[in-house]
């Protein structure tokens, strides 16, 4: 009955996967790096090709900004993306054959461009002159054009906001990496000239990519403080998307002493306020961005915490935790989980009878829709193996892309598709966040 019900499901979602008439956009990422990794966590360019019916663009990450040779566009990895190398950018632009209305874009910054020692200056200091932009503008063109790809899409790396604590806790401390938001009062000095410089850029891109006819996206990347950097007003008619990453809003390396749902729709009671989609909606909605370019962005991971003693039993968020918990078989990043290791974690009729790191973690579901389920294990006698998880599952995607449909917005975006489960191993579909969200759309 379940499995029938599956099928038919399936196969209603493929009849609206295909049949594009409703317009509503669904952003594809992959990190083509996940190709290098070893074991279970490899995905190669062959591995996504079931997700793409679902998706009207498929958006391969990330390039990177070469400081050290005019502030051109650059592959990251040049001996996996380039034909002189495994030619990844050439296998996902060739995907269109079989997939002829899928559009093909790249994806620069993404917060992976993380060669130096505070990675948001080099796409500041490209802004500040017109030599600079146009040597990005050019190199941009010819990548695009000599790949055979159908835009840019940039996830541009501004600095990010310095945390900010929703409990005056103290308690040990922990040292974690912190270059990627300044903890400076003044996040930039030069912001006015950057915001203006930023909009030059894009007109130029804009106008570079018109006989072309490449699309230019703007993916605004977790903790940007949009009302320092962007000028709405000036960038939309330049822009084909606007694709809110409203999600990473606390994670471990942020937040490492305090463990709270990481992509809520709604903000929670008591929380920082603007750290949710509705609110980063608001604002967008509110300086007169087009509700058809706004795409609200869903993550396919978990992030989780380490629960210790001070954490307490009750596990409701926000919640005193210590660090990132183990890290993720498939990344090799603490605290980081695809949906298919989240799955393996959540009570099944293999894992039951487990314990200490195997025990399955007790799931708090979410009636309100509001703010995204939750795991968690208490610490043993020992005091080993707590832990905290915030995470997407297809139901929690359904509901955002749910959202996305009542306001009227653009679209999904999902961040993205090696994270996903592309071998179906928890429910026996592959891509089962990307499906749920597509269906919901
Ligand atoms: C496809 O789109 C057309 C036109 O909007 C609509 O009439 C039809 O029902 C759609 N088919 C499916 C399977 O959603
Ligand atoms: C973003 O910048 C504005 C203006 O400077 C400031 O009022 C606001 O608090 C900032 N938001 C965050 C999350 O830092």
């Amino acid at each position: 009955m379940w499995l029938k019900l599956g099928s038919l499901l399936l196969l209603v979602a493929l009849a609206r996967a295909n049949n594009g008439t409703d317009g509503s956009k669904v952003l594809c990422y992959y990190d083509g790096s996940a190709a290098l990794r070893e074991g279970l966590g490899k995905v190669i360019v062959s591995d996504i090709e079931l997700a793409l019916p679902f998706c009207t663009h498929l958006i391969y990450g990330y390039a990177g900004v070469d400081a050290g040779n005019g502030f051109k566009l650059r592959a990251l990895d040049e001996s996996l993306d380039l034909d002189s190398g495994k030619g990844q950018y050439r296998q996902v632009t060739t995907l269109k054959r079989r997939n002829p209305n899928l559009k093909v874009l790249l994806s620069v910054g993404g917060y992976k461009d993380l060669a130096e020692e505070k990675p948001f200056e080099k796409y500041l200091a490209l802004l500040e002159t017109s030599g600079s932009r146009t040597a990005f503008v050019n190199s941009a063109y010819a990548l695009l054009k000599t790949y055979n790809f159908d835009g840019l899409d940039l996830a541009w790396q501004f600095p990010q906001s310095k945390p900010k604590r929703i409990r005056g806790w103290t308690g040990k401390l922990w040292h974690g990496f912190k270059k990627l938001f300044t903890g400076d009062s003044v996040l930039d000095p030069k912001a006015e000239e950057h915001r203006e410089e930023f909009v030059a850029l894009v007109r130029d891109l804009k106008n570079a990519f018109q006989p072309e006819n490449f699309q230019l996206g703007l993916t605004v990347l977790p903790h940007v403080n949009e009302s320092v950097f962007l000028d709405v007003f000036l960038l939309k008619d330049n822009l084909d998307y606007i694709n809110l990453a409203a999600f990473d809003q606390q994670t471990p390396e942020r937040n490492p002493k305090e463990a709270d749902y990481t992509a809520p729709i709604y903000e929670p009671t008591e929380r920082v306020v603007g750290n949710n989609i509705d609110a980063k909606v608001s604002y967008w909605m509110g300086k007169g961005a087009p509700l058809t370019k706004l795409v609200v962005g869903i993550p396919t991971y978990g992030r989780g915490w380490k629960l210790v003693e001070e954490s307490g039993i009750t596990g409701v968020p926000p919640l005193r935790t210590d660090g990132p918990s183990v890290p993720g078989v498939h990344s090799g990043i603490p605290g980081f989980y695809s949906w298919a290791e989240v799955c393996a974690m959540l009570p099944n009729p293999g894992n039951a009878n487990l314990k200490g790191a195997e025990q399955p973690l007790r799931k708090i579901g979410d009636p309100t829709r509001r703010f995204g389920v939750y795991a968690y294990r208490v610490p043993d006698e020992n005091g080993e193996h707590g832990m905290w998880l915030s995470y997407e599952d297809p139901e929690t995607a359904g509901n955002k892309a749910g959202y996305v449909r009542a306001k009227g917005l653009g679209g999904i975006s999902i961040f993205d598709l090696g994270n996903d489960d592309y071998r179906g191993v928890c429910a026996g579909d592959k891509f089962p966040v990307l499906r749920a969200s597509k269906y919901r759309l």
